[in-house]
């Protein structure tokens, strides 16, 4: 009985003694690690062998929960020793290793709650402590200090980075980017949650104040003297009596582990500090992590990149096979040497550069270029066509005229066809054309024999395309600019049979009159019809313009020179004719050369087609083969004789302006009373 009277008070003694002590034990704790701590976890928490907490690894959608495990008094009701109080002091270093490198999960909170029940709860920017309807609410009784590293527009975020105290709901009463205030340096320095680095938070609430504060640094260093964050808070309106603390994180789409490696709590005075060198080690994981990080990084990032390169590289792709895009049929087939492809010429000219634009007529612009393969010097023709109707006549007339050989005339090597454009290639004549050398006082003048060597061979080549080929091939367009000069300035005739393009073509209700006002014979502007004789007329205007220097209309002259015929049948009448001769020449020619080429431009520039000669006679006058007729003195045979419509239609036009169709009477009247 003794022994149970004695020993009674000794255990009420010892009940005495030891709930407090066990209470202050729970209300002051330290865990430099948690090997040996009795925690709560839940979600995918859990605690390494090296006492490393995790509250989440890098799953999507997940929460951890990690609490103290006896509930925590804040509230006056308490069977406890210590004064009911509300203030607290606590600190801890956790590590959050983002999956991506700076793309994290939504982060962790230090939580104090009534219950560590969340069943309810979501992952994701709840931080698995609310829900989308119970978010905010007062009966919730929640504290958390979020360490939030996903920007949730939605809940009034600051940044992906930041520290905020959040009072029933996660949309935060306060927060402050993540910093830490350095003494030395006096200034704030940001600190990057997702960096992996271990960092220490430090949270004190003063009742007395009413001041909540929290203070960030990194865990190497020790507490800053000032705060993040100095909040006034009245938590007696937030806190129950009995509360859990503990740690709360929660993933989303993207993912973090995150990591506590050490907690202290004090419920009355300073948290005592952890002891860094005793916390556990981060898993080695960083460096795998930040490669699978890297891979999956390739793999979310990398290969839409990847792809839209892919995408790129097919497009120019694409773009460059439209680029080079030609139109090739079966019936081309036969023509497979003269076909040149589009990407050589296009090579060759430097992309059709302006660079190498060598002049630009009725037909279309031409190029100069070099052959990539050959180095060959070429002169490439763009020349616009709209219909694919006739153009197969037309390439077989063109392939057919490649044939065409002839020292006096420039040479057809090929061509190539696409979309609304065919490409004739050329030999490139190193002097260019003609009436450059007539009319540009950049060029050098040419002198007379220099001169009469080009007529005559002008006249070669056209007798060759008269009477010298299988076939007939009309010209349509004899004219000084059509002319060109090789190296040893060989006169050549260019771009013969192109005017048929224009035969084969769209349209066959318009009458298509291709040539130049100046060189066009009456009977032509009439009918429309080309003719041997038509080339004649022109060659005689084409004579006349190389050895009177002027073109065949010139506006700017007195009236009676204005048309060159005219004129120089004019100085004929007079007795005259040398009259006419190019003043560049400075008196400089062969008498008989200079008269013979005056008449006989004026013989071919006879209003009736059948008087004038043919190119073969044309040749024997100038080889002296033939002696030239006298001219009738008719001045309607020349020029004023010809049909008044052509004179009137030759006056209204600059001179060697090129048409491709001839204008009605009616729009000659129109061009005639706006002009003149
Ligand atoms: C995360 O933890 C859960 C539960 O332990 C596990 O099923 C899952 O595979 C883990 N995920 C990763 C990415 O390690
Ligand atoms: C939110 O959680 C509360 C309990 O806290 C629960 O009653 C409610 O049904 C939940 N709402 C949703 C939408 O999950």
């Amino acid at each position: 009985m003794a022994t149970v009277l004695t020993s009674l008070p000794f255990l009420i003694i010892l009940y005495l003694i030891t709930i407090p002590l066990k209470f202050a034990q729970d209300d002051k704790f330290i865990y430099n690690g948690f090997h040996q701590a009795n925690l709560h976890l839940d979600g995918i928490a859990k605690i390494h062998p090296n006492g490393l907490l995790q509250l989440t690894n890098t799953s999507n959608q997940q929460v951890g929960y990690a609490f103290h495990p006896l509930p925590i008094k804040f509230n006056t009701s308490s069977s406890s020793s210590l004064p009911p109080s509300l203030s607290f002091s606590t600190n801890f270093v956790f590590a959050i290793l983002p999956l991506i490198p700076d793309l994290g999960g939504h982060g962790l909170a230090f939580t104090i709650t009534p219950s560590w029940d969340f069943t309810h709860a979501v992952a994701s920017q709840y931080l698995g402590l609310f829900n989308s309807s119970n978010n905010g609410l007062p009966s919730n009784h929640i504290l958390a200090i979020e360490l939030d590293t996903l920007l949730n527009p939605e809940l009034q975020d600051m940044d992906k980075n930041h520290v905020g105290i959040d009072v029933n709901g996660v949309n935060s009463t306060e927060s402050a980017p993540a910093t830490y205030f350095s003494d030395q340096e006096g200034k704030n320095i940001s600190l990057e949650l997702l960096s992996g680095k271990p960092m220490q938070l430090w949270i004190d609430y003063d009742e007395a104040e009413k001041l909540l504060n929290v203070t960030l640094d990194l865990a190497s260093n020790s507490k800053p003297d000032q705060p993040l964050l100095s909040t006034p808070i009245d938590l007696s309106r937030v806190l129950l009596d009995s509360m859990y603390i503990g740690f709360t994180a929660a993933t989303g789409g993207l993912t973090s582990s995150h990591y506590i490696l050490g907690w202290s709590f004090n419920r009355s005075g300073q948290a005592q500090s952890l002891d860094v060198s005793k916390l556990p080690q981060l898993p080695r994981l960083r460096k795998r992590k930040g490669n699978l990080g890297l891979v999956i990084l390739i793999l979310q990032v990398a290969l839409p990149l990847v792809v839209v390169l892919i995408t790129i590289t097919g497009a120019s792709c694409i773009l460059r096979r439209k680029k080079y895009e030609e139109i090739r049929e079966d019936w081309e087939r036969e023509y497979g040497p003269h076909r040149f492809s589009y990407k050589n010429l296009y090579k060759a000219t430097k992309g059709f550069s302006d660079k190498e634009l060598l002049g630009a007529g009725g037909f279309g612009k031409v190029y100069r270029g070099t052959l990539p393969s050959s180095n060959i010097q070429i002169a490439v023709k763009k020349v616009s066509h709209d219909s694919k109707q006739g153009i197969k006549e037309f390439v077989a007339e063109i392939i057919s005229m490649g044939r065409l050989r002839h020292r006096n005339l420039v040479q057809l090597l090929g061509y190539c066809r696409r979309k609304g454009e065919l490409l004739l290639v050329y030999d490139y004549m190193s002097n260019g054309s003609l009436d450059k050398f007539l009319y540009d006082n950049e060029k050098s003048n040419l002198n007379w024999i220099q001169r009469f060597r080009i007529l005559r061979g002008v006249a070669a080549g056209l007798l060759y395309l008269h009477e010298d080929w299988e076939q007939v091939v009309i010209h349509r367009d004899v004219k000084a600019s059509n002319v060109l000069l090789d190296s040893e300035l060989n006169g050549r005739l260019g771009d013969f049979g192109l005017a048929r393009l224009y035969d084969h073509g769209t349209n066959p209700q318009t009458t298509h009159v291709v040539g130049t006002v100046g060189y066009l014979a009456p009977e032509f502007t009439r009918t429309g019809k080309a003719t041997t004789c038509t080339d004649v007329f022109a060659f005689g205007a084409f004579m006349l313009e190389v050895a009177c220097g002027r073109r065949p209309i010139e506006l700017q002259r007195l009236q009676e020179e204005v048309i060159l015929i005219d004129w120089v049948f004019e100085c004929w009448r007079k007795g005259a004719i040398l009259d006419a001769n190019d003043p560049r020449l400075e008196g400089n020619y062969v008498v008989e050369e200079m008269e013979l080429v005056l008449k006989l431009g004026l013989l071919c520039s006879h209003s009736m087609p059948e008087a004038r000669p043919s190119m073969r006679q044309v040749m024997q006058f100038l080889d002296g083969d033939a002696k030239l007729p006298e001219l009738p003195n008719d001045s309607e045979c020349f020029g004023k004789s010809t049909s008044n419509e052509a004179t009137d239609f030759f006056m209204s036009f600059p001179s060697s302006f090129s048409i491709t169709s001839a204008p009605s009477c009616s729009s000659i009247d129109s061009i005639l009373r706006s002009g003149h």
